[in-house]
């Protein structure tokens, strides 16, 4: 069963730190600011607290560790960095120990006490609570001082305003030291995707899923996009069958650089556009009059701006209306790339998806959805589709027959034997909702915890019962 948790309410954000170092006598320290201070929610039963191992620690990340320690000042006496366990295009990110933990409130530590009672044996109970006491652990993300002030001031208020919701992993505090800010989160015990996507069950996935959408649907509630929803970032716990979204590096608020694309007109309208193109007219001129239709011809030199748009994400799991410089893109990107997912673990391919880059990407998805819908797709933002790659067929395929294909499988026989399990064509008629080609007609992901493959587990509306 999906363990989405509730989280209590909270007041206001609470200041919780009362100086920069309480053993510090002076408590001054004007050159380790602190960033933001939020009182911020529980992550639920994160695991962040539970695990007490100790991880064996390659020479050259003890080293990275120490020069960070020595680089950020005071470091060492708020946190025991104990591992680096994230190294990405924006950030390195280290497990460390809250030395200071029982110096502040820690709502977003809901397992905080009853853990500590739960696994006191009564021998151990006569200790004193310093010694019992179970190291609470940290994920330190130390964001690269390349990238820019905005942005990680970005990503840092993005996750403030996420503080309350739901399978979103909150941010604890953040600090700076010259150049440098660290955002810290609590740390969420969770398994390397690759380890466990080609085991599951259609019924895990399922679990999976619905706490990914869940945690989609909070972050949309918000009017935030996360722009790039991918296994690396949605850390999930198999045995706890829960997860957390993190790194809102990219993500954005809806609206954020909008600008009018055909996509947003009414049909009709569109259509007319369309019908009126320079594309169109040469073409249907060339039809009329007999002659065969002009092979495309590119201007020298174009004088025309290019168009821009924001194509942040991942390759392979960018949506198609990104992949076409959309200009009107909106959070239905996100549910987009939770389909690529789905498509990861029902065809048991990492990564599905492989293209070197955004012209590959749109040939892939030709390759399943077949010229004619890309070319709609295409042109449903103003796009023109020209392609003389010649296996590309007119139709595509089915999900069907791509997925028995990745799966070694024969297509249903006349002895009934063969083809997908009824819990996998629930699962594909699923993700086809979320791998709709036109955003207009792609499911929300509210209502995505609503269609069947998801509802069993809580729709919707038992999400909003939870945040009550
Ligand atoms: N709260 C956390 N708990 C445990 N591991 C984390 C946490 N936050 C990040 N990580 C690990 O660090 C990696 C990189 O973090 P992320 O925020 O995605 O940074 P980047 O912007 O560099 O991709 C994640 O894929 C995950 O493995
Ligand atoms: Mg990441
Ligand atoms: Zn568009």
């Amino acid at each position: 069963m999906a363990t989405t948790l509730r989280r209590p309410h909270y007041p206001v954000p609470v200041p919780v730190h009362e100086d920069l170092d309480p053993r510090r006598s002076d408590g001054v320290d004007d050159e380790t600011d602190e960033v933001d201070d939020v009182g911020v929610r529980p992550l639920g039963d994160s695991g962040g607290t539970v695990s007490d191992e100790e991880e064996e620690v390659e020479d050259a990340v003890a080293e990275d560790i120490a020069r960070f320690e020595a680089s950020f000042r005071n470091i060492t006496q708020r946190y025991r960095l104990i591992n680096r366990i994230g190294e990405g295009t924006f950030s390195t990110v280290y497990k460390a120990e809250d030395l200071l933990y029982d110096h502040y409130q820690n709502e977003w530590d809901l397992d905080g006490d009853k853990e500590n009672i739960d696994n006191i044996s009564s021998s151990t109970l006569k200790q004193t609570s310093s010694r019992v006491q179970k190291p609470r652990y940290v994920a330190i993300k130390k964001i690269y001082i390349t990238s820019s002030p905005l942005r990680i001031l970005n990503e840092l208020e993005l996750l403030h305003d996420l503080r309350n919701s739901l399978n979103v992993c909150p941010l604890i505090t953040a600090f700076r030291h010259h150049d440098q800010v660290i955002a810290v989160l609590p740390y969420f015990q969770h398994q390397d995707f690759r380890e466990y996507y080609r085991d599951f069950t259609v019924d895990e996935t399922r679990v999976y899923m619905h706490s990914l959408f869940t945690a989609l649907s909070s972050v949309h509630e918000a009017g935030i996009i996360h722009r790039d929803i991918k296994p690396t970032n949605f850390l999930y716990s198999p045995s706890k069958q829960r997860g957390v979204l993190v790194d809102f590096g990219l993500a954005e608020r809806e609206g954020t650089d909008y600008h009018h694309c055909t996509c947003c007109v009414e049909i009709p309208d569109r259509q007319r556009k369309i019908q009126t193109s320079v594309y169109a007219t040469t073409v249907n001129a060339a039809f009329q009059a007999g002659q065969p239709v002009p092979k495309p011809t590119y201007p020298n030199n174009d004088q025309r701006s290019s168009r821009r748009a924001n194509r942040a994400g991942t390759r392979g799991f960018r949506a198609p209306e990104v992949l076409l410089k959309c200009t009107a893109q909106n959070s239905l990107i996100d549910v987009w790339s939770c389909g690529i997912i789905l498509l990861t673990f029902i065809s048991k391919r990492f990564p599905f998806f492989h293209s070197a880059d955004d012209i590959d990407a749109f040939i892939e998805l030709c390759c399943i959805f077949g010229k004619k819908r890309m070319r709609d797709t295409a042109s449903l933002h103003g796009q023109v589709l020209q392609t003389n790659v010649p296996n590309l067929t007119e139709n595509g395929y089915s999900w069907e027959k791509i997925l028995l294909w990745c799966t070694g499988r024969n297509k249903k026989g006349a002895d009934g034997q063969g083809g997908l399990t009824e819990e996998e064509q629930e699962a594909v008629a699923f993700m086809s909702c979320c791998l709709e080609l036109d955003p207009a007609r792609r499911v929300t992901a509210d209502e995505a915890l609503d269609l069947p493959f998801l509802a069993g587990l809580g729709g919707s509306r038992m999400r909003e019962d939870m945040e009550e």
